[in-house]
């Protein structure tokens, strides 16, 4: 699977030419700079964890340009739409849809979800992707949750997991080796760190971790293209 780098907790990811977007915050993005642009960035279908302005600043100007469908909680959807995005896909924790580069589920992810402008924006949510090209688990913004066991038991095997591991807003990267270890993935590839002062990390020992407990832990840099399976 071809994945890009956007910065913070914002991926590309190619399935079944398809393109797949999580979390579009680009411009806001003080790392950015000029390595990725959001009038070119490519995509079909845009997956968006929850309301934060972090997750969700550019979603409306890609998703208007592009005309791709918005996959994310009811109540973005419903927000999007009256900003004048009208392909949706509103879901909602526990929910599952077959979209043509495979199936999407999403799962509990324990944290909140306001809107930029005060607006509800109802369950924040992770996603497990299930396609031909192989699983993986995008968790959004999350503390370790006991619910993470719940995936292995409901979902295939996953190739690899998305984690934030900034600390702070989320778990930390400690607490994501444990994550990876609920979901069963040996795999994963850190999101949602060093973009602010509160989520700076220790990449050493971020990875160090990982390796302590034989699994790979993939510091991601912006704008890169990499290759997993
Ligand atoms: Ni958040
Ligand atoms: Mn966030």
């Amino acid at each position: 699977m071809k994945i890009t780098y956007y910065g913070h907790s914002c991926f590309g990811i190619e399935i079944e030419g398809k393109n797949l977007l999580f979390d579009p915050f680009i411009s806001g993005n003080p790392l950015v700079g000029d390595t990725v642009n959001i009038e070119t960035i490519p995509c079909d279908f845009m997956l968006i964890s929850h309301g934060h302005a972090d997750h969700i600043l550019d979603a409306e100007a890609i998703a208007k340009r592009t005309g791709c469908k918005v996959v994310c909680a009811w109540e973005i959807s419903e927000w999007l739409k009256a900003k004048g995005v009208e392909n949706t896909h509103p879901m909602n924790t526990g929910g599952s849809w077959d979209f043509e580069f495979g199936k999407v589920k999403c799962v509990v992810a324990q944290h909140s979800s306001g809107l930029p402008d005060g607006t509800y924006g109802g369950n924040p949510m992770g996603f497990v992707v299930m396609t031909e090209e192989g699983n993986f688990y995008f968790s959004g913004d999350t503390a370790l949750t006991l619910d993470m066991q719940l995936i292995p038991m409901t979902c295939p095997p996953l190739s690899f997991a998305i984690f934030p591991i900034g600390s702070n807003f989320t778990m930390d990267y400690q607490d994501a080796v444990i994550a990876a270890d609920f979901v069963q993935c040996e795999q994963v590839i850190g999101c949602h760190f060093d973009t602010f002062g509160f989520i700076k990390i220790d990449h050493e020992a971020a990875v160090k971790a990982f390796e302590d407990e034989n699994k790979t832990l993939l510091l991601p840099e912006i704008g890169s293209i990499y290759d997993v399976s």
